[in-house]
């Protein structure tokens, strides 16, 4: 036992808890992930925020299946609200931001609200910037529910929303004081979602694990049969491999930009076709034309790319731009990105299949010459 906790909602056995930390200092914070955590969300939350007030954001879709069991575990251990916002990614904005602000200064809540992200990504990156910014930052709970979001956005401490400008270009690090994944959610989850999720997990396994890389491809069918066993592997391999680039680089100014594989591409994607392209699936099609840049670069081992599109085909997911969607447009829309500097799009690459990419000079992220983006887009 921790000597903070208690009996009732110390780590119970089987539980997998991952330690991230929470910044450049000595804190951290605990990825629990337990199958019937939700029913105990409001001693974890106790234990994890210390907070007596709570404050449940989530999208309309999300609310209407889990708000009521959010709002009853909470109620337990404290006062509790809930705020709901309309789903999707064109939601994830300053916008629906100053909405929900409004409405937590409207409820009364103060300082001593905990904001609880109940969600995907969308809601995780949105109510992540809420808790960033509202009266200057107040404590952040993460309780992911899509797959992408259990083993992907809640770790990290990186809140944003999109403007005009491009994807996730206003927010903040802001480190949560947890996350609690319960595997069990993903039952009301659509079959899309879940594919959507396993595309983060096919990039962990490319930048980091060659062997984890092979365990999806081996896995590809039971995975989407939603075998328990497996999927809960699959978040406990991914959530420590992201915690692990994390607790390098907690502020991305290095190794961090590694998870950006093939997200250079796949922002630009979900721009250009006004995110009408979920971010899974745009990330699926990146990997696959990013590979292919590396390889056209000489960076990145030959048949890496096709390897790639197995293994998504495989999972139910793209490898190639939409029809009808334009290279080119898709490669103006590189231009916006956050990795830009110098005037130069960057690209974080991979090497080979679980080796992410170095430059020379030891960075961590590659430019390339906008003929060669353009082929790799078009291929
Ligand atoms: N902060 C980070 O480090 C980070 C990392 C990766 C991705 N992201 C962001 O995450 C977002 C994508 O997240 P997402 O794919 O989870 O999208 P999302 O949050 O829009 O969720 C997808 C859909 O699933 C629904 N849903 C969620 N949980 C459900 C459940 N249990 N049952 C039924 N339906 C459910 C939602 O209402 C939504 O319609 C993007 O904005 C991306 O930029 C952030
Ligand atoms: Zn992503």
């Amino acid at each position: 036992l921790r000597p903070d906790s208690n009996a009732d909602d110390a780590p119970a056995a089987g539980d997998t808890v991952v330690d991230v930390p929470a910044g450049t200092g000595d804190a951290t914070y605990e990825v629990v992930i337990r199958n019937g955590a939700f029913a105990q969300l409001g001693e974890l939350a106790r234990r994890l925020s210390r907070a007596h007030r709570f404050a449940v954001i989530a999208d309309d879709r999300v609310a209407a299946l889990h708000g009521s069991g959010a709002l009853a575990a909470l109620r337990n251990v404290g006062d509790c609200d809930l705020f709901v916002f309309p789903a999707g990614e064109a939601n994830k904005t300053r916008e629906t931001w100053a909405v929900l602000t409004d409405a937590l200064l409207q409820a009364g809540c103060g300082r001593d609200v905990c904001i609880v992200a109940l969600g995907g990504g969308v809601t995780g990156d949105l109510a992540g910037f809420v808790a960033a910014t509202y009266l200057r930052g107040v404590p952040l709970l993460q309780v992911p529910t899509t797959l992408l979001a259990m083993i992907d956005a809640s770790v990290g401490g990186k809140t944003a929303v999109d403007v005009r400008a491009g994807k996730n270009l206003v927010g903040a690090f802001h480190a949560p004081r947890g996350v609690i994944i319960d595997p069990d959610l993903l039952a009301t989850l659509p079959d899309v979602e879940l594919r959507n999720g396993l595309a983060e997990a096919v990039k962990h396994g490319a930048i980091a694990d060659a062997g984890y890389f092979a365990w999806i491809e081996a896995a590809g069918a039971s995975l989407l049969e939603r075998d328990p066993q497996d999927l809960q592997q699959l978040i406990r391999r991914s959530v420590e491999i992201k915690a692990a680039v994390v607790a390098r680089d907690p502020l991305e100014t290095g190794e961090r930009a590694t998870l950006n594989f093939g997200h250079t591409a796949a922002h630009a994607i979900e721009r250009c076709t006004g995110y009408e392209v979920a971010h899974g699936q745009a990330v699926a099609m990146g990997m696959a034309i990013e590979a292919g840049l590396g390889e056209r670069t000489g960076v990145t081992a030959a048949g890496t790319s096709a390897r790639l599109r197995s293994v998504l085909s495989e999972l139910g997911l793209p490898g190639r731009l939409p029809a009808g969607l334009d290279p080119r447009a898709v490669l103006a829309a590189t231009a916006t990105d956050k990795k830009v500097r110098n005037a130069r799009v960057r690209w974080s690459l991979i090497s080979r299949i679980g080796v992410a990419a170095r430059s020379s000079q030891g960075e961590w992220t590659l430019s390339a010459p906008d003929e060669i983006v353009l082929e790799s887009l078009a291929s």
